[in-house]
């Protein structure tokens, strides 16, 4: 019932990985989820398809219209969507703001990216003003490298957008980008870093599951 979109024009700053991860998590709680695939790359539902046994039905909308049509259809079906929206193509982006009960734009702390959040941030406000409300947004750092100066700018800038900044930040950690290789999540990897990792998106999810 609930669609949970992750957007941001900018490439590279970890939509699917998180899409993967969320949907994942949900699944793993007892609820009914499709991930929605609108990147032409399709590699968050190859991702699912590796994953044994999750449950998590897939469905690959790549154009506006597609995602116009047959988004409300999906999730009638399910307790969740999530959608792991595209990079580059503003048009599909927006179609997806438009049928999302939340907006989740995860942005790296680099300069560029920071930039290009605004962008991401315009997308939502318009959606919001066209339908009067939703979707709730929010949004988080992801990517971060520990003690670097740019986080805590980053968190300072982000926090002047109109849109709320989760607390949680996602640290950038090598057995997180080993996942998908390892046809996984964080959960079936073991050791120290692999634990912390889960330990943040776990708290991330739970955050998310807030916005309103
Ligand atoms: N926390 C993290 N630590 C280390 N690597 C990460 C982390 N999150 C994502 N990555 C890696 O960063 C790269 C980009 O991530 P991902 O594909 O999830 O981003 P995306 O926003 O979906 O990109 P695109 O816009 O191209 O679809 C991938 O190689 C992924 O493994
Ligand atoms: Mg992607």
């Amino acid at each position: 019932m609930t669609v949970i979109a992750f957007t941001n024009q900018k490439g590279g700053c970890s939509k699917s990985t998180t899409s993967v991860h969320f949907a994942y998590w949900l699944s793993q709680k007892g609820h009914t989820v499709c991930l929605v695939d609108s990147d032409a790359q399709r590699s968050s539902s190859i991702w699912i398809e590796c994953l044994d046994n999750s449950g998590i039905d897939i469905s690959v909308l790549q154009s506006a219209d597609e995602v116009l049509d047959r988004l409300p259809e999906i999730s009638d079906k399910h307790d969740y969507t999530v959608v792991d929206g595209p990079a580059g193509l503003s048009e599909v982006t927006r179609a997806i703001l438009f049928r999302a009960d939340v907006s989740v734009i995860p942005c790296q702390p680099t300069g560029v990216d920071l930039r290009s959040a605004a962008d991401a941030v315009k997308l939502v406000r318009q959606a919001q003003s066209v339908r009067n409300g939703p979707p709730a947004a929010a949004l988080f750092l992801a990517r971060a490298v520990k003690g670097t100066k740019l986080k805590d700018e980053a968190i300072a800038l982000l926090g002047k957008s109109n849109i709320p900044i989760l607390k949680t930040v996602i640290h950038q950690k090598q057995c997180v980008a080993d996942t998908f290789g390892q046809r996984g999540t964080v959960w079936d990897l073991s050791g120290r870093a692999a634990s912390e990792s889960a330990m943040e998106f776990e708290q991330l999810f739970q955050e998310l599951m807030e916005v309103k």
